[in-house]
């Protein structure tokens, strides 16, 4: 229990409205805890630090990075929001994986639920990764499992605030993400993660872009926090190779397969009728195409039926849908 001055000093910070010093001597509570062996009500309390500190937003001189509203963080004193923040909702039986990236995704989001056992060990849960694959396939997606799946806030790192032009700025940017990371556990995507981890020795390389690449290995190599970082690119082949030991994973997404296909349709068309007489027709014109083209040609044509007051779909219908989408390829 807090000792009477602990107690004596909550009610000081609340009437004087100190957020930060409430929250400091809520952490001392907490470690005072863990170290008489209340592991649980320790985590419990260091938990609802890190949510109240999400949903404040502080003023003046403070050591936790702000956050200005539910949907932008603002770090440090930089006028610049870096990230985006949301509490997604999709769960993992809602997005389609073939068995291996399945698996991967899975022992993933194992380690991280069993982490303090883990840690009892001195061993760390897996907690970088990197998913790479072209567009559509469920990058960004998985990011939104991982994230509620864990029940943790999901941070987008908007790269377009990130890198400026100025690259000395964007290490020192790199430096608060880093820091906020520590500080404040989440899931951290950090999307279009080739525009800063190009190879090194391209030949339209500037020192600048090297060197945004050093600190972000030199970050990640000390990053030691329960806070995810998932780092997502189209583009695999120019990125450095010196990245790939610092991430605990690389997992590889791919267009979907026929079977894939069919999940996703029938799950499209979990409440609107469509009449499928050929499913070997059906996926030879989808084929080539990514869950995301296949997924937005659904919603099309039920958009269609809908407004064509037809109750059930045709077969056909979907396909020329599926194949105009194609034609744009
Ligand atoms: N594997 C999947 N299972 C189910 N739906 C998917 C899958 N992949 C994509 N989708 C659908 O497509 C949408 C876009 O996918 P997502 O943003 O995850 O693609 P991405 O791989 O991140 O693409 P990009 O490389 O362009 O960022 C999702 O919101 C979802 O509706
Ligand atoms: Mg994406």
């Amino acid at each position: 229990m807090a000792s009477a001055n602990q107690l004596k000093l909550l009610v000081k910070n609340f009437i004087l409205r100190d957020d930060r010093k409430f929250l400091t001597i809520v952490l001392q509570i907490a470690a005072h805890e863990a170290k008489i062996g209340h592991a649980n009500l320790a985590s419990e309390l260091r938990d609802l630090v890190e949510k109240g500190k999400l949903s404040l937003n502080h003023k003046g001189e403070d050591s936790f990075p702000r956050v200005h509203s539910s949907s932008t963080a603002q770090i440090n004193h930089s006028s610049n929001d870096l990230f985006t923040i949301s509490h997604p909702t999709v769960s993992l039986n809602e997005i389609i994986l073939k068995k291996s990236v399945r698996e991967k995704v899975e022992r993933f989001l194992d380690e991280n639920k069993n982490s303090k056992k883990i840690r009892s060990y001195g061993l760390a849960p897996r907690r970088h990764v990197l998913l790479y694959g072209p567009p559509g396939t469920g990058k960004t997606l998985t990011a939104s499992v991982v994230a509620n799946e864990l029940h943790f806030p999901l941070f987008t790192v908007r790269m377009d605030s990130l890198i400026t032009k100025y690259m000395g700025e964007t290490s020192v940017k790199l430096r608060s993400i880093f820091d906020y990371i520590s500080h404040n556990r989440g899931v951290y995507l950090f999307d279009e993660f080739d525009s800063i981890g190009s190879r090194r020795t391209m030949e339209n390389d500037v020192g600048e872009i090297r060197r945004v690449l050093n600190t972000f290995l030199q970050l990640m190599d000390e990053h030691s926090s329960d806070s995810l970082i998932i780092s997502a690119t189209n583009h695999k082949d120019i990125l450095d190779s010196a990245l790939y030991r610092r991430f605990d994973d690389v997992i590889e997404y791919d267009l979907p397969e026929k079977e894939n296909l069919i999940e996703l349709i029938k799950t499209k068309f979990n409440s609107f009728k469509i009449d499928i007489s050929d499913w070997a027709e059906l996926l030879a014109i989808a084929n080539g195409l990514s869950f995301s083209e296949v997924s937005k040609s659904c919603d099309d044509a039920i958009k269609l039926a809908i407004i064509t007051n037809k109750k059930t779909l045709q077969q056909l219908d979907l396909e020329k849908i599926l194949a105009e989408r194609k034609s744009y390829k």
